[in-house]
């Protein structure tokens, strides 16, 4: 007699599935390439070339019903939302922040990093232990992006700002909907970057928020960029809220997966000591390994016809760039974390229209974070249980990473 498996469940709503979605990766790619989920009304796909493929066709699979896969998309989402927005106006808005993110322009930034860096594990190198999600992977992005952004480092307006964007990410577990603190977190940033906005018109500074104040850009109908009068609906404050949503999270989660994975694997972190060039090599692997953007949504055009599946026109698609990046198909022993692995291309920043804008100056800081911090560490341990952030379900971020280390200097 055959015994049937069950099919595969892909809720990507669900805490269960959260704690370990990589045996349900494999299942989808093995048994269900193009799932569909009746209960949710998606379609997902799960191999690397079928979702590299899905992000280069931007005639079949659009972005205007947004990339998140729950209410943030059509509650936070709004004119000037990047990753939202399909083209011509994509690449017009594009290009206003285009520059400031080049490799060459992010690479000016390399000494202010090193200085956040060292100053941040200056704080607890004697001690002994720490939590690197709270003491580095956090603080790094909110010091730096802030600051190429044009967001108060320090002072009470920091701190709401800190406050809100975690709050931006509020939600219950099992429940697509945002929730009061989110609503709230919402208003109050684009309030207040409508604020600073008006403000840097009339003193603009060397600033993103200044590039973006006075940049000469119209839509269709020859409303300006940046109006007379800038309010929290402005497209101008859209583009400015999802930059202060993309900068922080995402490269938090990538900086606490290179630490997580060097601790787990002490023969590489040895390799990496010995050979400091390899680190941004372990930089790709870390985020290869666990992308922090898990899935992003898309919309059909039309119908496509997909092994041996029809996704109809106007259907929502899920790319799951966290399968993608463990496909037997394109990467050998794909679970395992390897700095040594040749093929290092990897969906965790997309690629075509929408590909990461900031993903110069992600690696920047998780290479720098890594030069400065692994020899300060030597032979770290985990020392107690990690936590997962609450965020939305597109996110796979750690909010705590306990480690214990000898402090440098006691060893003897
Ligand atoms: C490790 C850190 C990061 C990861 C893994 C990441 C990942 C991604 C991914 C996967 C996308 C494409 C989403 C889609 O499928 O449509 C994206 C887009 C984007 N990212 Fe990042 N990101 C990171 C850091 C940053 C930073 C530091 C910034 C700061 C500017 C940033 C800004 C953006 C923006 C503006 C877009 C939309 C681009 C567009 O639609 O043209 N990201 N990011």
């Amino acid at each position: 007699m055959t015994t049937l498996s069950p099919p595969v469940v892909y809720d990507p709503y669900s805490a269960v599935f959260k704690t370990d979605p990589w045996l349900v990766y494999r299942q989808l790619r093995d048994t269900a390439p193009v799932y569909v989920s009746e209960r949710w009304g998606f379609y997902a796909l799960s191999r690397f070339d079928d979702v590299r493929a899905a992000v280069r066709d931007h005639e079949t699979y659009l972005s205007f019903e947004g990339i998140d896969i729950d209410d943030t998309a059509k509650d936070m989402s709004a004119p000037g939302f990047l990753p939202d927005i399909d083209n011509p106006r994509h690449d017009q808005l594009r290009r206003i922040v285009q520059r400031t993110f080049l490799p060459r322009a992010i690479g000016k930034l390399e000494d202010d990093v090193r200085r956040v860096v060292t100053g941040l594990v200056d704080r607890f190198a004697d001690k002994g232990e720490a939590d690197i999600a709270q003491d580095l992977s956090w603080p790094i992005p909110y010091a730096v992006f802030f600051d190429v952004l044009g967001l108060p480092t320090t002072g009470s307006h920091r701190e709401d700002l800190v406050r809100w964007s975690h709050g931006l990410k509020d939600r219950e577990h099992d429940d697509p909907r945002l929730t009061p603190v989110a609503w709230d977190a919402l208003h109050c940033t684009k309030d207040y970057l409508a604020e600073i906005l008006m403000a840097r018109r009339r003193n603009p500074r060397e600033d993103l928020l200044s590039t973006l104040v006075t940049a000469a850009v119209e839509d269709h109908d020859g409303v300006p960029f940046a109006p007379p009068v800038i309010d929290r609906d402005s497209e101008i404050v859209g583009l400015a809220f999802v930059l202060f949503m993309a900068g922080v999270e995402s490269t938090s989660a990538l900086l606490s997966t290179a630490f997580r994975e060097l601790a787990l694997n002490p023969d590489q972190r040895a390799a990496l000591l010995a050979d400091p060039s390899q680190i941004s090599a372990a930089v790709e692997e870390a985020l290869r390994f666990d992308a922090p953007l898990q899935v992003a949504g898309r919309t059909t055009t039309r119908d496509v016809e997909l092994h041996g599946v029809t996704i109809p026109a106007e259907q929502r698609v899920f790319l799951i760039y966290g399968s993608a990046n463990r496909d037997e198909r394109q990467y050998e022993d794909p679970d395992r974390f390897d700095i040594s692995r040749r093929q290092k291309r990897h969906m965790s920043f997309s690629e075509g229209l929408h590909g990461c804008l900031g993903a110069p100056l992600a690696r920047l800081e998780a290479r720098v974070a890594l030069e400065v911090a692994l020899p300060r560490l030597g032979d770290y341990v985990i020392s107690g249980p990690m936590q997962q952030y609450r965020s939305t379900p597109n996110m796979r971020v750690l909010d705590h990473l306990p480690i214990s280390f000898t402090p440098a200097g006691r060893n003897s």
